[in-house]
């Protein structure tokens, strides 16, 4: 059975038990602050289990892209990946124990028919239940074991709170392991770790919440939670004894051959395998990464990216290339995955562009990197640690991740001192602050709001205005009854006109008016069901129960749907003129401006940006019609339409749509084709015409691969536009020319002031030389020699060093300059070589003239310069070299 039909056999075996399919969610999790990476199929169910949110069915079954960065040093052995899919299904308050164990002993033996003798059940230390169901398959107790948590049959929360259960894993027995001292016993078991067995399918009874404060508390329901790797069945299915020896991944590791010359042989050539293995595991990762949205930076997701190619790099560098090989891995890891999500032939020509410029970036710095390191190897052989302060300024200063330098520390049998690298890292930190942390966890308050049965349904998108009533109040975070004038504190109404923040928009503004008084509300957030409006009671006082009608701040909400539909308009302008590559990464939508991050290599030029903002103008002048349709999150995708990377799967979602009855192009075409069609739960106008104009105000790059534009709408844009054009009228008066003449006027002034500047320069220089000739004139002979010891006038020392240069010129042996340089002693000195053979060294004199004005400098002894503090000492500075000179020449 292939890969992919064992992905088709999994879906169809739990559609046909009454299990809704679900799309993979994105590996970042969306709004999910607890996680860096989707690690688990339950990730996006998450609020399911919770009983934060309504699940589209009570039983659903998914194929889950998974990375996890635990394991990142393994990965080149047999079993360990980072990017993988995990096959699942899941009840939500559904069925528990025994239909997931019936099904997935089924599905094992009888769909895939694997040998019922080689499987092995772990269930946890106290799970009667469990082990009676297996045993209830007919799995002989002596291959049903009981473990404890550590051994691993605990599940959860796949971050520091959420849900979490015992569970119950299936492992696969390949048979005695040579050289095993328990196999030999015939005591081996999984938890042993001998390279025998191999977990295939985890259980996971879902009934535990783990808090904040690490306490626990019970879930609504009880819940089945099932993940299954799918390169690992396959390995099993296809009798293959590492995951890279299946069919997906082993046409991958062939081109790792190609590319390498080396070839793939486990038993012969254990390290070539290994790396062949990493450089496979590691592409593939990166082609599901940047799929999703995941670009190259120094901290975060972008530095797990960053890590897994440079460590790609690294081991096909240790095989030998020293060609960049990364871009041709990545792209044959994008035909071998991208059935699985369609995304990545969009995304394919940028994120080959993303492995190349980042592998040549790399490669500059490797070879130097490891050079280095070696000769930190050599240098503490005493001590076998490599110095925190080495292994930052290899991060630092040569790319090299902390983990490469501890792999190849390791391999040497050193260690890396971790502490001193942190701290480094630490003062690194401070220096370049804002790095942002992670902070709230809505979770807790998502939490309490549904353990008060408290919802809100958000009735804004086709009124502002709704009559309501109050639910619920708070103040410092706690319940109360009311609240009285100037009382800051929380409103819940039943029916909310105000729009939560969400989405990169803002939450609305209003008011909450009762009979008895005024809540003005200044921010709206929702807490899972539930949306919370934020403020103070402006008059009377507010009461719990009491009739409300909430009124939502009209110009804010059209300024901010102004900023809303002219981001989708820029977005879809953004893909057309370069290219589909073109994703949203981050949104800001305000009333005053919107700001849009996006995936894109480099800086459009002037004139694409021209286009772009042309092209949204003109959409806003064709004052296209808004569509809003709420369809299945399936259809919405096949309609075309734009999905951001972070959004959650739901079942049903918002659609909205900007249909052209114009097309943009010369001939002014008619075409119904759609212009702009993106998932989306924001505010938006009717028609286009409505944001009025769009300017974008800045383009730059926020990060590699990563841009953010700014740009404003309506009357901001109007008053952007016009301060522009203040500013040229401005500069028109004070040239006293007509506006579209200022340009050339500046250009006129920068050159006369260019041809001032020369002149000045050239009459300088004649000066000095004409000053150098006479001070040559009525040089001394010391000693034989013609010398020059002089005060002078010089506005700089460079004016000084010219002068000493031009009088060496004229064939004076020792010249020795000093001078008042706005207020600054300068000396400078300049000598033969035929006097400093006889002891007269140009750099001596400046020292001892520098010193005596209360300064230092240096030099050569053929030239040399120095400054001074003290003015007042010029003319004793001169007659010490002066002495000098007469000492060493015998004058
Ligand atoms: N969530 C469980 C796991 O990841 C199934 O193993």
């Amino acid at each position: 059975m292939t890969v992919d039909e064992l992905r088709r056999a999994f879906l169809a075996y739990f559609e046909e038990r009454g299990h809704r399919r679900i799309p993979s969610s994105s590996l970042i999790p969306h709004g999910d602050p607890t996680l860096l990476f989707t690690t688990a199929g339950m990730v996006q169910f998450k609020p399911y289990f919770m009983g934060l949110a309504e699940p589209p069915a009570r039983r659903l079954t998914s194929i889950q892209r998974c990375f996890r960065t635990t394991d990142v040093e393994s990965v080149g052995d047999a079993t360990h990946l980072t990017a993988f899919e995990m096959l699942g299904n899941f009840s939500v308050g559904d069925y528990f124990k025994p239909e997931a164990i019936g099904w997935a002993w089924e599905f094992l033996t009888d769909v895939l028919k694997i040998d019922a003798s080689r499987l092995w059940a772990t269930v946890f230390t106290t799970d009667d239940e469990a082990a009676a169901l297996w045993a209830k398959q007919g799995l002989p107790a002596d291959r049903i074991l009981r473990y404890t948590a550590e051994q691993g049959n605990w599940w959860g929360p796949p971050g520091d709170t959420g849900p979490m259960g015992p569970c119950s894993e299936m492992h696969y027995d390949w048979g005695k392991t040579p050289g095993c001292r328990h196999c030999e016993a015939d005591t081996c078991h999984p938890d042993i770790g001998c390279g025998r067995f191999l977990e295939i399918w985890n259980l996971v009874f879902m009934t535990y919440y783990r808090e904040e404060d690490g306490s626990q508390t019970d879930l609504p329901a009880a819940n089945i939670d099932t993940g299954a790797g799918l390169e690992r069945l396959a390995s099993v299915t296809q009798g293959a004894r590492t995951l890279y020896e299946t069919d997906e991944l082993h046409r991958l590791v062939a081109v790792a051959e190609r590319v390498s010359g080396r070839k793939y042989d486990a038993e012969e050539s254990p390290e070539i395998a290994f790396a062949l293995r990493a450089m496979t595991e590691h592409s593939r990762a990166l082609a599901f990464l940047a799929t999703d949205g995941v670009l190259p930076s120094n901290e975060g997701r972008g530095y797990v990216l960053r890590r897994l190619l440079r460590r790609a790099i690294y081991f096909g560098y240790k095989i030998g290339i020293r060609e960049p090989f990364l871009e041709q891995m990545v792209d044959a890891a994008i035909d071998l995955s991208h059935q699985i999500n369609p995304q990545m032939l969009e995304q394919r020509e940028f994120i080959k562009r993303l492995a190349r410029v980042e592998e040549a970036r790399f490669l500059q710095t490797l070879d130097r990197g490891l050079t280095l390191l070696d000769e930190v190897i050599v240098r503490e052989a005493g001590t076998k640690r490599i110095p925190g302060r080495d292994a930052f300024t290899l991060y630092d200063t040569h790319g090299l991740p902390l983990e490469l330098t501890v792999e190849v520390a390791q391999s040497h049998g050193y260690e890396v001192d971790r502490a001193g690298f942190d701290a480094e890292m630490d003062l690194q930190r401070e220096r370049s602050r804002g790095d942002e942390t992670f902070t709230s966890n809505n979770d807790d308050r998502a939490l309490r709001y549904a353990a008060l049965g408290i919802e809100t349904a958000f009735v804004g998108y086709d009124g502002l205005d709704a009559r309501s009533e109050v639910l619920h109040l708070e103040r410092d975070g706690e319940p109360v009854a009311r609240l009285d004038t100037g009382e800051t504190g929380e409103v819940v109404v039943r029916e909310s006109p105000m729009y939560p923040e969400g989405g990169g928009q803002v939450g609305d503004h209003g008011l909450v008016v009762t009979p008895t008084g005024q809540f003005r509300v200044r921010d709206t957030q929702r807490y899972g069901e539930t949306i919370v409006l934020t403020g103070e009671v402006e008059r009377g006082h507010i009461e719990v129960s009491a009739a409300a009608e909430a009124r939502v701040d009209a110009v804010r909400r059209s300024d901010t749907a102004r900023n809303h539909t002219g981001t989708h308009l820029l977005h879809a302008a953004l893909r057309a003129v370069l290219g589909t590559h073109v994703r949203q990464a981050g949104s800001y939508v305000g009333p005053d401006r919107l700001r849009f991050d996006y995936t894109h290599p480099e800086a459009p030029t002037e004139a694409e940006m021209a286009t772009v903002q042309r092209m949204v103008n003109v959409k806003i002048r064709a004052d296209i019609r808004s569509e809003t349709f709420v369809l299945g999150y399936e259809e919405a995708i096949e309609r075309g339409a734009i999905a951001f990377f972070e959004d959650r799967y739901t079942d049903t979602v918002r659609m909205v749509e900007y249909c052209d009855t114009r097309g943009f192009d010369p001939e002014h075409m008619h075409t119904s084709e759609c212009y702009s069609r993106e998932l989306c739960g924001g505010t938006h106008l009717h028609a286009t015409g409505e944001v009025g104009m769009l300017i974008v105000v800045s383009d730059v790059s926020i990060g590699a691969g990563l841009r953010r534009i700014e740009a404003v709408t309506g009357a901001s844009a109007e008053r952007f536009v016009e301060d522009r054009a203040g500013l040229v009228n401005t500069l028109a008066r004070r040239f006293k020319v007509p506006a579209a003449e200022v340009l050339g006027r500046i250009d006129a002034l920068e050159e006369s002031l260019a041809a001032e500047r020369k002149r000045v320069e050239e009459a300088d220089r004649r000066a000095s030389a004409g000053l150098a000739d006479d001070l040559a004139a009525r040089a001394e002979q010391i000693g034989g020699v013609s010398v020059v010891i002089a005060r002078i006038e010089a506005e700089s020392p460079d004016a000084l060093r010219g002068i000493s240069e031009r009088l060496r010129k004229l064939g004076i042996a020792f010249v020795f300059l000093a001078a008042n340089a706005n207020g600054r002693p300068a000396f400078v000195a300049a000598a033969s070589e035929d006097v400093i053979a006889r002891g007269l060294r140009a750099d001596e004199v400046v020292r001892a003239a520098a010193t005596l004005a209360g300064g230092g400098g240096g030099g050569r002894p053929n030239f040399a310069q120095a400054g001074g503090k003290d003015a007042s000492q010029i003319d004793a500075a001169v007659e010490v070299a002066r002495k000098a000179v007469l000492e060493r020449l015998g004058g």
